[in-house]
């Protein structure tokens, strides 16, 4: 089981008190499988992934990665965890103004000490993975919103995560890119692999999901998969870039 979290609580404060974000939540996500993650604003969505992505220490519960299990790793040993184990992807693409599509990509080949040239290839391989290899020169104002969101995904995959965790990818974005994002997520979970869980609004729009995760209050519950889903996502292409 790539990402498993077990009996997960976590409260934040809240004036004399304090609010519970998650409520005895578990989940397991196994490796190449797409866990969709739906609920109301507030329910705690967000929150489920900052604790999966070992970002925030919930107050009970645990979080293994790859058989291995975090608590009472310190703060270096997760961070050099999430440098290796995990990606995350977030609402907003967050890219470096100053540096082309393939910088942003090899600059997190850099942090990880990678020779630059190995970066290089890796990078450009992501690049053409996510259909923007023609495009890997330019500057994020040079691209569209879709465009950023693409590069945004694969500078998350520039580590080979085995857990790739992404918060509302498309909210930015219209109708139809949204939908081709959501099926580039999916293509490139089967293909890489990734454990991917996927905070979305808009479930209907991906192609094929393996369980919904629907959370209410900090509580979740699983609801089974549409194999119709999961059948027609073989024979789709990849999405053109926009
Ligand atoms: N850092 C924080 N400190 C205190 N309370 C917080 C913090 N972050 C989130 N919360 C609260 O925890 C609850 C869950 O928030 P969370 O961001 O996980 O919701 P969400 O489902 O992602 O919502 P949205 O769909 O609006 O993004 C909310 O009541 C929120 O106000
Ligand atoms: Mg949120």
């Amino acid at each position: 089981m790539s990402l498993n979290l077990t009996d997960i609580t976590l409260t934040y404060p809240d004036g004399d008190t304090r609010l519970t974000a998650l409520d005895q939540v578990s989940l397991k996500a196994p490796q190449g499988s797409l866990t969709a993650v739906v609920g109301p604003s507030g329910s705690g969505k967000s929150s489920l992934l900052a604790v999966a992505a070992t970002l925030i220490t919930p107050d009970t519960g645990t979080v293994t990665i790859d058989d291995q299990t975090t608590t009472g790793l310190s703060r270096g040993e997760l961070t050099e965890l999430r440098r290796h184990k995990i990606g995350i992807v977030f609402q907003q693409p967050n890219l470096l103004p100053s540096l082309t599509g393939a910088e942003q990509l090899q600059v997190m080949a850099r942090i990880d000490g990678r020779k630059p040239r190995t970066a290089h290839t890796r990078a450009m391989e992501l690049l053409d993975a996510v259909g923007l290899a023609d495009q890997a020169g330019r500057r994020p104002h040079q691209l569209s919103g879709g465009q950023r969101q693409r590069i945004n995904i694969a500078r998350a995959l520039m580590n080979d995560p085995t857990v790739l965790l992404v918060d509302e990818p498309t909210s930015a974005l219209d109708h139809e890119r949204g939908a081709a994002i959501l099926d580039l997520i999916t293509r490139l979970t089967h293909q890489r692999a990734t454990a991917t869980v996927l905070v979305t609004h808009d479930p209907a729009h991906l192609t094929a999901v393996d369980q919904i995760a629907e959370v209410h209050d900090g509580r979740l519950s699983l609801q089974a998969a549409n194999r119709h889903y999961a059948r027609s996502s073989r024979t789709s292409h990849a999405p053109e870039s926009e």
